[in-house]
């Protein structure tokens, strides 16, 4: 199950329509920075096995996806872009606490955010994409992104209360919401474009979340 605190509105997928080699560019920074994550936890946390064993999976298909966005790249002429500090990654990085044992609940956590909107917004993608290759693969990654979620947030109640780490997690959503009300909109994957708080998201092809995902509190 998917957990987000807001939703995605339609002005986002509206910029990635105007710039969608942006989104591309953005897109592929996205899936290297999920393998050096996935890469950084076994560095740090080399005697917790399941951890390792769950972050060389992971690696191992996020890198897979870099390899095909960056191919959707190519087949367009559009070169990687350099890097770029994200406003975004660095306010939920503010957030994690020193102490180690929380520390690693609040990695794992930050991470199994932005795995829950980077799978929304594909979701939203793959949705919004005419037939074809493309909306395949997008829509392939939208569920992938949605497993990636579910097992940061498997493993962080491995290693932590279960309810201690469901109130934190619940916390870094309100934080992760604010983040993003606070961005323009964008083209890019972790952009602005938020549904406003009490308003109703009236586009149902982007209420609808990806298959075999759902938001939290909608059960
Ligand atoms: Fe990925
Ligand atoms: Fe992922």
């Amino acid at each position: 199950m998917l957990r987000l605190s807001a939703d995605t509105g339609p002005a986002w997928f509206a910029a990635v329509e105007r710039d969608f080699g942006t989104f591309l560019q953005d897109h592929a920074a996205c899936e290297r920075k999920a393998l050096a994550t996935a890469m950084a936890l076994v560095a740090h946390y080399p005697d917790r096995a399941l951890l390792v064993d769950a972050m060389i999976v992971l690696a191992t298909e996020e890198l897979d996806h870099f390899v095909r966005v960056r191919e959707l790249l190519t087949a367009r002429g559009i070169p990687l872009a350099v890097d770029k500090k994200s406003l975004y990654a660095a306010g939920l990085r503010r957030q994690l606490r020193e102490l180690s044992g929380a520390r690693l609940t609040d990695r794992l956590l930050v991470a199994a955010i932005i795995e829950a909107r980077s799978c929304e917004r594909l979701g939203i993608v793959a949705r919004n994409l005419p037939d074809g290759p493309e909306r395949d693969f997008y829509r392939e990654l939208a569920v992938c992104e949605a497993r990636h979620h579910a097992d940061f947030v498997r493993l962080a109640k491995t290693y932590a209360d279960p309810d201690d780490v469901d109130a934190r997690l619940d916390e870094l959503l309100g934080v992760e919401a604010a983040l993003l009300t606070a961005q323009p909109v964008s083209a890019h994957v972790h952009g602005g474009g938020l549904v406003p708080q009490g308003e109703e998201n009236s586009d149902s092809s982007v209420a609808s979340t990806t298959a075999g995902t759902e938001r939290h509190g909608g059960d």
